[in-house]
C-alpha cells in the first residue's frame, strides 16, 4: 500500500528498513516526547516492530506503518495508523521524523496523506492522535492537517523528563480537510 504526496513517497515498512528506524529512535531530540525511550541496541528496535510484521500475516490488517522517503529515497521517518475495534471505525495516528528533515513541512504532508487514506480507502470515521503538551511542533502538525484538540489528560505520558500531560487530537470524516 504505497502512498504518494507531492514531495514524498510512503511505503510499507520492511524488515530492511529497521536499521534506519533504529537510528531515528536513537536521536535524543526525536525521543524527547516519546514514551518508548531510546533503544539500547538494534535488537530492542526489532522487538518493538515484531508485532507489526507478525500482524501482516493476519487476515485483518490492524496496523499500517510506512517509511517516509524523499523522491531520492532519503529516509525521512515513519508514520503509522493503528485501527481499533471494527465497529468504532477509528484509528490512532503517530509519526516521527529524522531531525535533519524537520521544518520542511514533511510531517504535515505525510499526515494529510495518511488521513486521506484512513477516510477514503479504509472508510474510517475518526482518527485520533495524542501529543505531549510541550511538543508544540507536533501539535502544530496536527492542527495544520485539520485535527482538533479535544482534551487534556494529566500526567499520563512517561517521557524522559518525567510524567507529561497529553493533548488528545482528532479529525472526523465529516471535518474539513486542509
Ligand atoms: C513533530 C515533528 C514530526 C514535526 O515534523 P516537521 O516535518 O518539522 O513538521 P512541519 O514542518 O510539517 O511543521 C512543524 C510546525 O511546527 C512549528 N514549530 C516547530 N517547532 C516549534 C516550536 N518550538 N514552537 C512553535 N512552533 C514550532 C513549525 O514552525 C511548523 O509550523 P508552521 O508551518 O506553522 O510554521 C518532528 O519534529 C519530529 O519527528 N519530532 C520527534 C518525534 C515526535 O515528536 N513525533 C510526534 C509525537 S506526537
Amino acid at each position: 500500500m504505497q502512498l504518494r504526496t507531492d514531495r514524498l513517497w510512503l511505503h510499507p515498512l520492511r524488515p530492511q528498513d529497521i536499521p534506519e528506524v533504529h537510528e531515528l529512535h536513537s536521536y535524543p531530540e526525536t525521543m524527547k516526547y516519546n514514551t518508548l525511550g531510546i533503544p539500547e541496541n538494534l535488537a530492542v528496535t526489532e522487538q518493538v516492530f515484531a508485532p507489526y510484521f507478525d500482524g501482516l500475516l493476519q487476515a485483518e490488517r490492524m496496523q499500517y506503518i510506512w517509511a517516509i522517503r524523499t523522491a531520492k529515497s532519503s529516509f525521512v521517518g515513519t508514520i503509522s495508523l493503528s485501527k481499533g475495534v471494527a465497529r468504532f471505525r477509528k484509528a490512532e495516528l503517530a509519526y516521527s521524523l529524522v531531525p535533519a528533515h524537520w521544518g520542511k513541512g514533511y510531517a504535515t504532508e505525510a499526515l494529510k496523506r495518511v488521513i486521506a487514506f484512513g477516510f477514503d480507502t479504509l472508510g474510517l470515521h475518526r482518527l485520533d492522535a495524542g501529543v505531549a503538551v510541550e511538543n508544540v511542533a507536533s501539535f502544530r502538525v496536527m492542527e495544520k492537517a485539520g485535527m482538533v484538540r479535544e482534551g487534556r489528560h494529566r500526567k499520563i505520558l512517561p517521557i524522559p523528563s518525567g510524567w507529561s500531560d497529553n493533548y488528545s487530537y482528532a479529525i472526523l470524516e465529516s471535518d474539513p480537510r486542509t
